[in-house]
């Protein structure tokens, strides 16, 4: 597998700031965009922040499909469905797609610190039914602030990673721990994002209620199921 890393919706706040971690740690990174321009001038943005070494570019999506089987997917829900369609026949067998959507009920008019349903039983799952076959899909970092992504300071959160394709699932840990602090968490089958999905809108809620950008922790499990950078 290519590192190249190829963010999807990559000019909005969850896929910068994402894209911008991984082009600190070195990462090859393209941001994929509906707009060529607009995904140019996203990357020359993170190239601004991180100095000339910065290994990012800008394209299309499917243009960024097409050059990168290392995908991330950071559409918000509403676009999510018509966008995998469209995209589906640049999408590679072998390729890891990474969804970091979450059902919003604000996708549909409603609060942002609710969720909407979604037949079948999570975005990640519905992902993986557009998907073409031999594409896996993992659910992960729907739980981290873009706030905090964007910002400089350490990632005080932990990623939980669920996938149906346990190869899949070390990708993902591994370009979680990428991300200063950010300790990555098996999280058991991709239908187990229906609950990571539902703790961003919780997540949402408190950081509206309390005025801050709050992440999560899982304690006490064996130090063997956190991976962390050293390891
Ligand atoms: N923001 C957060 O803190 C956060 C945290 C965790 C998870 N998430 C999830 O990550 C996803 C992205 O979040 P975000 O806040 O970055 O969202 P966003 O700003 O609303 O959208 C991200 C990008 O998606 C593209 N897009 C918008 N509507 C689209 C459509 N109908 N079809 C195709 N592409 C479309 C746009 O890029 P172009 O116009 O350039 O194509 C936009 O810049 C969401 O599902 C969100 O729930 C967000």
């Amino acid at each position: 597998m290519s590192r190249t890393i190829a963010v999807l919706g990559g000019t909005g706040p969850a896929g910068t700031g994402l894209a911008l971690r991984w082009v600190r740690a070195g990462e090859t990174v393209i941001i994929g965009s509906r707009d060529a321009v607009r995904a140019q001038s996203t990357a020359d943005a993170i190239r601004q922040q991180v100095g000339a070494q910065a290994k990012v570019s800008g394209m299309e999506n499917a243009a960024a499909c097409a050059a990168s089987d290392l995908l991330v997917l950071t559409v918000p829900f509403e676009g999510q469905a018509a966008l995998l369609k469209q995209l589906k026949p640049a999408l590679r067998p072998g390729s890891v797609l990474i969804d970091v959507t979450v059902p919003l009920a604000a996708s549909v008019g409603g609060r942002a610190s609710r969720t909407i349903g979604v037949w079948q039983g999570s975005a990640a799952q519905q992902t993986a039914e557009l998907v073409p076959k031999g594409v896996s899909v993992v659910a992960a970092f729907q739980n981290v602030s873009a706030d905090v992504l964007n910002g400089d300071d350490d990632v005080d959160c932990d990623v939980i990673v669920c996938s149906d394709d346990p190869r899949a699932t070390q990708v993902a840990m591994e370009l979680a721990v990428k991300i200063p602090r950010v300790r990555a968490i098996d999280g058991g089958k991709l239908e187990n994002a229906r609950i990571v999905e539902q703790i961003t809108a919780l997540l949402i809620g408190l950081n509206i209620r309390h005025k801050g950008h709050g992440g999560m922790r899982i304690t006490g499990l064996p130090e063997a199921a956190y991976k962390s950078f050293a390891k």
